[in-house]
């Protein structure tokens, strides 16, 4: 936002070897942007993807493999990692990185709660005085099920932990939200992600994704977003991680942004501090606009997938600075420089996703995608199989383009998707279409 002072570094300080985990479309835009910085030295990224080898070298070691992304930090001399997912960040990857002496990038365990724990979320916001969804947590089926059946409005259901974005049930009959609990709780499809659930009111009203960089103290809103989490066009269908984005969200107008920062941002760093777990990263609020205000449906701890594309399409500023700068506790001294077009990014998926897929299809066309202005293809699930691209996981490409207008940006993105083939390639058709409709 506007308030911040300018950053007195400048590109002449020493470089940094950075490790960044993880292996989406995410971690490939993280990649694309920190290749950009005069501060970059060596970029390590575990275990990275096809994308993120064009700016560094890809590590093979998993995401949940902390030890050993620690000790890979130590013998190569890497001053920061930034974790990109929630599993490590919720399993204190970064206070293991802290701890073995080196910066890391992103909320502590502990912080890392607001995220992998819905029941402490709510129950933070509330103690916080932050506008959510009325809801309870329940952590047995018997009594989800007694307070469901004795409600006749819309419900919605949430597994309390860690679901990939899948553990959320909006069930427009109560009878739906039974068996929504049911799957949870009892078939337990998300492990014990679901031993307990919180049952909440629906909201109505347009979302929005807001992200800030916060370093305990200072909080520094990025441009604001959109996803669009059900698979199929006009939102119908199951939700899977994000199938496409786009950023700016015409819904947040500056007056709304300042409602954001000031009734959600702010109570909800100080209630981190107050919590005694302080919070540093990225936090990522995921609002309903509704006809009172903004509202809070989650809070994450990192980047969106597929936000951060569009978003950091637009970043012009240095992001290895910010992220040191938060790192550092001085976020006060960064500004941010914005790219004014609108980005818009479309996810190819496999067929199939978000249930079963097949994995290992040939992919063409990337590079005749990329030749059109403006155009980045992030890749999220894909492998290297004797030398081709193969698809090699649920969301498989990122595609993702600017333009003067967001109808614009839409226009190119598709027209980029158009070039790029794969046997059981899917994507909505309506990416931005919510932000077209109020004409920016
Ligand atoms: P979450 O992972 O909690 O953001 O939920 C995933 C998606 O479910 C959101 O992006 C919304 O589309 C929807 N959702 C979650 N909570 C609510 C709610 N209380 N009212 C309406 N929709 C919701
Ligand atoms: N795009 C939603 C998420 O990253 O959770």
């Amino acid at each position: 936002m506007k308030e911040q002072k300018k950053s007195k570094k400048g590109g002449g300080a020493e470089k940094i070897n950075v490790l960044l985990v993880g292996s989406g479309g995410r971690e490939h835009a993280i990649a694309w942007k920190l290749g950009q910085s005069k501060r970059l030295g060596k970029l390590f990224i575990a275990p990275g993807n096809p994308g993120t080898a064009k700016f560094g070298e890809n590590v093979n070691i998993g995401v949940g493999q902390i030890r050993e992304l620690v000790e890979f930090a130590v013998k190569n001399d890497v001053q920061l990692a930034v974790v990109g997912p929630e599993d490590p960040l919720s399993e204190g990857a970064v206070d293991t990185f802290e701890a073995a002496g080196i910066k890391a990038f992103g909320p502590s365990g502990a912080a890392a709660k607001l995220e992998a724990d819905k029941a402490f979320a709510k129950q933070l916001m509330r103690s916080s005085s932050i506008s959510t969804a009325e809801g309870r947590v329940f952590d047995n089926f018997p009594e989800a099920k007694a307070y469901i059946a004795s409600r006749d409005e819309a419900v919605v259901v949430k597994a309390a932990g860690l679901a990939k974005g899948k553990g959320v049930y909006v069930c427009d009959e109560p009878s739906d939200g039974i068996l929504a609990a049911e799957k949870i709780m009892v078939d337990k499809i998300f492990g014990s992600a679901g031993d307990m659930i919180v049952v909440e009111d629906k909201l109505l009203g347009e979302e929005a994704s807001i992200l800030a960089f916060v370093d305990g103290k200072s909080i520094y809103v990025m441009e604001s977003s959109q996803d669009h989490k059900p698979i199929g066009d006009g939102d119908k269908g199951p939700n899977t991680g994000g199938m496409g984005a786009y950023s700016p969200a015409p819904v947040v107008t500056d007056k709304m942004m300042d409602r954001i920062n000031s009734e959600i941002l702010v109570p909800l760093v100080a209630g981190m501090n107050r919590s005694g777990a302080p919070y540093k990263g990225i936090l990522y609020a995921g609002l309903m606009i509704t006809a009172g205000g903004p509202r809070v449906l989650e809070f994450n701890v990192r980047f969106g997938d597929p936000e951060a594309q569009p978003i950091l399409m637009r970043l012009k500023s240095d992001l290895l600075e910010v992220m040191l700068a938060v790192c550092e506790g001085r976020l006060d001294e960064v500004d941010l420089q914005w790219d004014q077009r609108p980005a818009v990014c479309v996810v190819m998926a496999s067929e199939g996703y978000p249930g079963d897929y097949e994995k290992g299809k040939e992919i063409s066309g990337i590079d005749e995608a990329e030749q059109l202005p403006d155009t980045i293809v992030f890749h999220a699930g894909t492998a290297v199989k004797d030398g081709r691209v193969v698809t090699d996981g649920g969301r498989v490409l990122g595609v993702t383009s600017l333009g003067d207008s967001i109808a614009e940006a839409k226009e190119n993105a598709y027209k980029a998707a158009e070039r790029i083939k794969f046997d059981g390639a899917y994507y909505r058709g309506d990416i931005a279409d919510k932000a077209i409709r109020r004409k920016v």
